[in-house]
């Protein structure tokens, strides 16, 4: 196979900055076949057309000279005033020209960023990705990757210390729907669509992210078989990546994916065509939360939190149970009670994980106060399927 060359572009001329952090983290987690080599935009001056005409400055002869080496650009953007920093668009303008075969022409390039805010560089992702259009490159839709809070997860050397960034950058396998398509867990042809109404839109991301399937009356060989899927037997926490299993003692399965899930209404019709079941859906990267319920191949009801509508917003649709809608109402009144939107914390997030806690008994963040921690067994599918890196997915490795 030969090696896909990748060259790495950080949008910050800070010694200290995350996002050269972040490129340094994703050069060490290039699996094999890749390389990403960094180049520093420190010597590519102010796009000016006078200097262009006169001919490329050495910055921007060398920088257009290595984007066209390679196979694919990684650009590791902050995020200033809700945009593309200028240091970073100052590079894309250059490598824009000229107009007709320039460098970035079909170029494949990949977007992620980092950002101690709490939406990790996401606008100034989204306005990178349209600058691409322009500039006719070929932006990978997904896996995207938003390092929020980065000031947690770099040390003073600029190392990455969070785990979960970490794992992210060198997971096994995509977090994006397209792993969950390609690993073939509970229906190949039915990936999820989470429907989400969020204005950012996107659920991929770094923080912690689950889904989970809770089977009323119906034992973990039966659910397992169901989903396509066996019981490795091997002892795991729900919540990391892939798939976990644990009857409860009350008679309920949980099914848990520390990736997404799928949401697809026929999935859950076959899922619930012989019993009762609850979907929850959770993503700290939106703060976004959702849960439903299904009964002989029909949604009986359905809530959604997204905080871009509003501190307290819950979108319910369907029969919603009296007393799951009182724990909707007591999560707002705690929100308002907080502060409501000006509240560090999103008190409302936590409707999914409550029903599921009033439901069947187990929630993803505590133990249930009865039966203490629940043992998870980690599934797998049937047939092994390849795994691929994060990276490699980006660039189509
Ligand atoms: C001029 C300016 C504007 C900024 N605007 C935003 C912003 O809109 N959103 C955000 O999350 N952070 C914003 N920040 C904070 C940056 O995300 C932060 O400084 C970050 O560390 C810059 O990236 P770096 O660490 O790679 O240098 C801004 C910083 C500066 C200097």
């Amino acid at each position: 196979m030969t090696e896909l060359r990748v060259l790495g572009l950080a949008g910050s001329l800070r010694q200290a900055s995350y996002n050269r952090a972040l490129l340094r983290a994703a050069q060490a987690a290039a699996p094999a076949g890749m390389t990403i080599a960094a180049f520093d935009l420190l010597p590519v001056p102010l796009y000016n057309g006078d200097v262009e005409a006169a001919g490329d400055p050495e910055g921007v002869a060398a920088l257009k000279a290595a984007i066209r080496a390679a196979d694919a650009v990684l650009f590791v953007t902050p995020e200033y005033n809700h945009g593309v920093p200028a240091v970073m668009k100052n590079a894309l303008d250059w490598a824009s020209r000229p107009p007709r075969g320039a460098a970035l022409d079909a170029k494949p390039v990949g977007i992620i960023g980092a950002s101690p805010g709490m939406t990790g560089s996401a606008r100034g992702q989204s306005q990178l990705r349209q600058a691409f259009e322009f500039t006719n490159s070929y932006a990978m839709p997904q896996p995207e990757l938003l390092v929020f809070r980065a000031h947690e997860k770099f040390d003073a050397d600029g190392k990455l210390t969070d785990e979960t960034t970490e794992k992210y950058l060198a997971s096994a396998r995509s977090p994006s729907r397209r792993g969950w398509r390609s690993s073939r867990r509970l229906d190949e042809n039915e990936c999820g669509t989470l429907g989400c109404r969020t204005k950012l839109g996107r659920e991929d991301g770094v923080g912690f992210k689950m889904s989970w399937f809770a089977f009323e009356g119906r034992g973990k060989a039966e659910v397992l078989t169901l989903a396509g899927l066996t019981d490795t037997g091997e002892p795991t926490d729900a919540g990391v990546r892939g798939q976990a299993c644990a009857e409860l003692p009350n008679g309920w399965t949980v099914l848990a994916d520390g990736d997404e899930g799928p949401f697809k209404p026929k999935t859950m019709a076959r899922l619930s065509a012989d019993g009762r079941v609850l979907a929850a859906w959770m993503s700290e990267t939106v703060m976004c939360s959702r849960a439903e319920a299904w009964l002989e191949g029909k949604r009986l009801w359905s809530v959604i939190h997204d905080p871009s509508q509003g501190p307290d917003d819950l979108f319910v649709e369907g029969d919603f149970p009296p007393e799951l809608a009182a724990i909707g109402a007591r999560l707002a009144a705690l929100q308002a009670a907080e502060g409501g939107e000006e509240s560090d914390t999103d008190y409302v997030f936590e409707i999914a994980s409550e029903i599921s806690a009033t439901l069947c008994g187990w929630r993803p963040d505590q133990d249930n106060e009865a039966w203490g921690e629940v043992e998870f067994t980690r599934a797998g599918p049937s047939e092994a399927s390849p795994k691929r890196s994060w990276l490699a997915k980006l660039f189509g490795r």
